[in-house]
């Protein structure tokens, strides 16, 4: 059996919420020290649309992470590949990410990232999907709760492939 791609989340959709996170982020960290963190791949473009957005520039680093996953080791064991190359000492840091699932990535970034001693530390989330969550992390921002399903488009890929589409689908049997 095959499958097709269905639009979930339009582009109009996505450029409205973005726009509304980044009013509300802006409102937030006015007149602060922001730095955002974004955790690649799937995060380029979200975080490329959102900084964009925002009523004043900020600092921007990332961070890449290597996830055996929950259903290889049941530490769900997360590594570094790439670390943050930004002094966070005493600023603001806001981690961006295009989507959580089982939650155990942001688990451990966040810790990670506590021990650089931020100011503050708060997380800023696309997608946030529920139906794999093994570890609550609690989500500052959220640009669209999805209960279930196999996305991709707007950064998130399926085999490296689909990242660059503008919109979001939901991957299904035909
Ligand atoms: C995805 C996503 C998050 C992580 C979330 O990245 O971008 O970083 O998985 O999963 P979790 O909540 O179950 O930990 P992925 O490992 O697919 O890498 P990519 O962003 O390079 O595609």
């Amino acid at each position: 059996m095959g499958t097709k791609k269905r639009c979930l989340i339009s582009r109009e959709a996505i450029a409205q919420r973005v726009a509304e996170l980044a009013q509300q982020i802006g409102r937030d960290y006015a007149g602060r020290d922001l730095v955002m963190i974004g955790v690649l791949k799937g995060v380029f473009i979200f975080m490329a649309d959102l900084v964009r957005a925002l009523p004043f520039a900020v600092e921007v680093d990332f961070v890449r992470l290597c996830s055996y996953g929950a259903g290889t080791t049941t530490s769900g064991e997360v590594h570094i590949t790439k670390d943050v190359e930004l002094p966070l000492k005493d600023r603001d840091v806001l981690i961006v990410e295009d989507i959580v699932d089982t939650g155990l990535t942001l688990a451990f970034l966040k810790q990670h990232l506590a021990g650089h001693r931020p100011r503050s530390l708060k997380i800023c989330c696309f997608i946030d999907k529920k139906e794999r969550r093994e570890v609550e992390v609690p989500l500052d921002y959220v640009g669209f709760p999805v209960e279930q399903g196999f996305l991709v488009g707007y950064g998130l890929d399926c085999g490296e492939q689909s990242r660059t589409l503008p919109e979001i689908f939901v991957i299904e049997p035909e």
